[in-house]
């Protein structure tokens, strides 16, 4: 049997009839930048955050660098977060002339550990950006606490948590302003890049509006130095259709992290996640961690299953971030994260076979690798 780490097709046979007609319609109008649809969707999708205000971006990445502009983080500043997630949280800071300040993560959850963070402030920070990895969200009740004691702005970074609850309220709620991807693989993924940032405050939205469309306030009045980055309205328009259906894609994907976790149950060699009884996981990523994890992936991949490592390298230690002048041991718990996990097969329409294998391959190599 072979298992994808990904298959889009199901999900999209589901909704195929919305999406067609509704592009057909954008591609009829003509209105493929700021359209109704996208304008439409922004509304759709801070409502779901339980929000007032969201920006339509061109990525992920944007949306997290636009945040900062709207908060005027620039050189001198330093914005901390947790070295263990994708490298564009950091990028965004790096883009800002500001300076990222990598704090460990929690050995549980893999999310930002507010006691580190609280011991990392100086009198340079000015933001801190927790991760809710995987779809699990940070412990924002601490991370708020600390950031409010000591006047800092709270950016989430929920790229991968769309719909996840913190103590029954929504990621993208949690903070000072949230940012969202819809990169294909995400839990609401577009069919190219997309991303939104979404928040309670009425001057950060006037400022994001700007910042993603040229600083302008008229169509040829420019009051900042904006950028370029749209969220365009035939990705708004399978957004909007995908929304629709998230609550329900993200019961699917717990009911199939529930079936992992039974099948892989505890004492087999293999690390399942933690969830916190607070909170909800919407995973978008199923890790666990294993011993002699480089060769359980060479040889799950042998067996045709789609394995990926979310992720190999902390930060702190990629080529990129060299001029930062960490070493190996800064962040240990990170570090140690990034040896041992390993995504599995995660998506909505996953049939219960496919997990079985999963899980039995994967017993049977870690057990093999353990000889
Ligand atoms: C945690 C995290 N932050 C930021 C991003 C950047 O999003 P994008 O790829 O849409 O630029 C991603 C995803 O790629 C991510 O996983």
């Amino acid at each position: 049997m072979n298992v994808p780490f990904i298959d889009f097709n199901p999900q999209y046979q589901t909704i195929k009839e919305e999406i067609d007609s509704g592009l057909k319609a954008v591609f009829e109008k003509g209105n493929f930048i700021l359209g109704q649809e996208e304008k439409d969707f922004e509304t759709e999708f801070s409502r779901f955050c339980d929000v007032s205000y969201g920006v339509g971006v061109n990525s992920g990445t944007d949306a997290l660098y636009l945040a900062l502009g709207a908060l005027n983080v620039g050189p001198g500043d330093e914005v901390i977060l947790p070295p263990f997630t994708f490298i564009a949280t950091a990028l965004c800071i790096s883009y800002t002339g500001a300076t990222p300040v990598f704090v460990d993560v929690e050995e549980g959850t893999y999310n930002i550990d507010p006691q580190k963070f609280k011991e990392a402030i100086t009198d340079k920070t000015k933001v801190v950006m927790p991760v809710h990895l995987y779809g699990q969200p940070a412990n924002m009740d601490e991370i708020n606490t600390i950031a409010k004691e000591r006047n800092l702005s709270v950016i989430e970074d929920a790229a991968q948590s769309h719909g996840a609850r913190y103590k029954d309220k929504r990621v993208g709620s949690l903070g000072d302003i949230a940012c969202f991807s819809f990169y294909p693989t995400k839990a609401l993924g577009a069919f190219g890049d997309g991303g939104m940032i979404v928040t309670d405050n009425k001057d950060i939205y006037e400022k994001t509006l700007m910042l993603r469309d040229y600083g302008r306030q008229g169509r040829y009045e420019h009051k900042i130095k904006g950028f370029n980055s749209r969220l365009d309205t035939v990705q708004a328009v399978i957004l909007s259709a995908k929304l629709k259906h998230l609550d329900e894609w993200n019961k699917m994907r717990n009911d199939h992290a529930c079936y992992y976790n039974e099948l892989l149950g505890d004492g087999n060699g293999i690390k399942t996640p933690q969830i916190q009884d607070d909170r909800s996981h919407v995973f978008q990523t199923y890790a666990v961690r294993v011993k002699n994890r480089d060769k359980v992936v060479a040889a799950m991949k042998d067996k045709g299953i789609g394995v990926l490592i979310h992720y190999p390298i902390p930060l702190h230690l990629q080529e990129a971030y060299a001029d930062l002048g960490h070493k190996s041991g800064d962040f240990p718990v990170s570090e140690k994260i990034a040896g041992e996990i390993l995504s599995l097969p995660m998506f909505p329409h996953m049939q219960k076979e496919q997990v079985e294998y999963v899980c039995e391959c994967l017993k049977q190599e870690v057990k093999e690798v353990e000889k």
